[in-house]
């Protein structure tokens, strides 16, 4: 890879969670796939130290010295750009300066990984800038790092491996341990829809870390590394040994780590019913257990689920707030979408945005 002197485009998808909420600071397994949304960033080199990035989202662009001190604090977007340099600079790269342009087809704050595209999709770009590329893991990690220090979410692995990693007509079976990746194909007899709740979330409020430092908790009380390595076997023995609410917080983590791999096997299977099942009782697990759906959520879940053809419901992401995700029977989408849409829409009484999703691949060069 040679360093771009000219302008260049890079597209980074949003992603939806099939199933595996919550498991993947757990050492858990989560099944993810890059959407055929996102963002994509027009990019020119730039004479000088400055990183000017600007969004069609409107607001002041983000101005960056690629020379001066980056920390932390920022409040606007810029904070996921300037993290994401801050990485490369801690490896000693130099990047030159440059000029961004981003427009978006996701809906920010919206439960998918609008955040995780704009990291692993500026990663892309510095890349390209400097004409060489880190291993696909370790930029994903470095974008995850990029969250934690300049966003205050202390979140998993998920988001930034699946938008890092996507791949064209399949869902990412990740082991957030191992971070091994099986990619599990998506017959054609199914589609994917998102329904997006319009209820704003924000991770960083305290929430996402309270629930992590339960399940935290909750393993260092049984005396395991992570609560992956309770097996649902062993629950009814060790359940009363946990003060609430780490109780339902791991009943939740050790159910939802069964479900991703039976969720996997039936797809693979193509047993839809079975699959669909697994999301409702993911979905009731999120809500009941570890209490991060909201009332809007909810009924989307619950009205969704009735329509003929849709397999499964859930809500997706971290939840309190954002989109649920629905597995339906390819061949009559359009039809069942709009079926979704008024009865969402009857229950909530206004209806909601319903779109038909395709797994696409992950953040990459398009053009230049
Ligand atoms: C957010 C985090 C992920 C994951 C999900 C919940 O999207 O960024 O790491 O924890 O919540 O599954």
């Amino acid at each position: 890879m040679t360093a771009a002197r000219d302008a260049f485009t890079v597209i980074s998808p949003g992603r939806v969670n099939l199933i595996g909420e919550h498991t993947d600071y757990n050492d858990g397994f989560v099944l993810p796939m890059a959407i055929d949304r996102g963002l994509r960033i027009a990019v020119r080199p730039r004479a000088g130290r400055m990183a000017v990035v600007s969004s069609d989202r409107g607001g002041p662009a983000a101005e960056i010295d690629l020379d001066g001190p980056l920390a932390a604090g920022r409040t606007d977007w810029g904070r996921y750009v300037a993290g994401v340099i801050a990485g490369y600079r801690r490896l000693g790269w130099e990047i030159p300066g440059f000029e961004a342009v981003i427009t978006a087809d996701l809906p920010a704050g919206g439960g998918l990984s609008s955040s995780a595209a704009l990291e692993v999709g500026m990663a892309t770009v510095l890349e390209t800038l400097c004409g060489r590329e880190l291993p696909t893991a370790e930029k994903a990690l470095l974008c995850q790092r990029a969250e934690h220090e300049f966003a205050g979410v202390p979140c998993g692995i998920m988001d930034q491996f699946a938008v890092a990693f996507g791949r064209a007509g399949h869902a990412l079976l990740l082991d957030c341990r191992s971070r091994e990746i099986r990619p599990v194909p998506l017959a054609d007899e199914v589609a994917i829809l998102v329904i997006d709740s319009g209820v704003k979330h924000a991770l960083a409020d305290g929430s996402y870390a309270a629930r992590r430092r339960d399940c935290e908790a909750a393993a260092r009380r049984l005396g395991k590394v992570a609560l992956r390595d309770v097996a649902p076997s062993e629950w009814p023995a060790v359940e009363a040994l946990l003060p609430e609410p780490e109780r339902r917080r791991a009943r939740h983590v050790v159910a939802e780590n069964a479900r991703v791999l039976a969720f996997a096997a039936a797809v693979e299977a193509g047993d839809w019913m079975r699959a669909g099942r697994l999301m409702a009782e993911s979905h009731a697990s999120l809500r009941d257990d570890f209490e991060v759906s909201c009332r809007e959520l909810d009924l989307i879940c619950e009205a969704a689920g009735k329509v003929a053809g849709v397999f499964g419901c859930r809500m997706t992401g971290g939840g309190f707030g954002g989109c649920a995700v629905a597995l339906i029977d390819a061949s009559r989408a359009a039809d069942i979408a709009a079926d979704v849409q008024a009865q969402c829409g009857e229950a909530l009484g206004a209806e909601p945005t319903v779109f038909a999703t395709g797994a696409a691949g992950g953040a990459r060069l398009v053009a230049g």
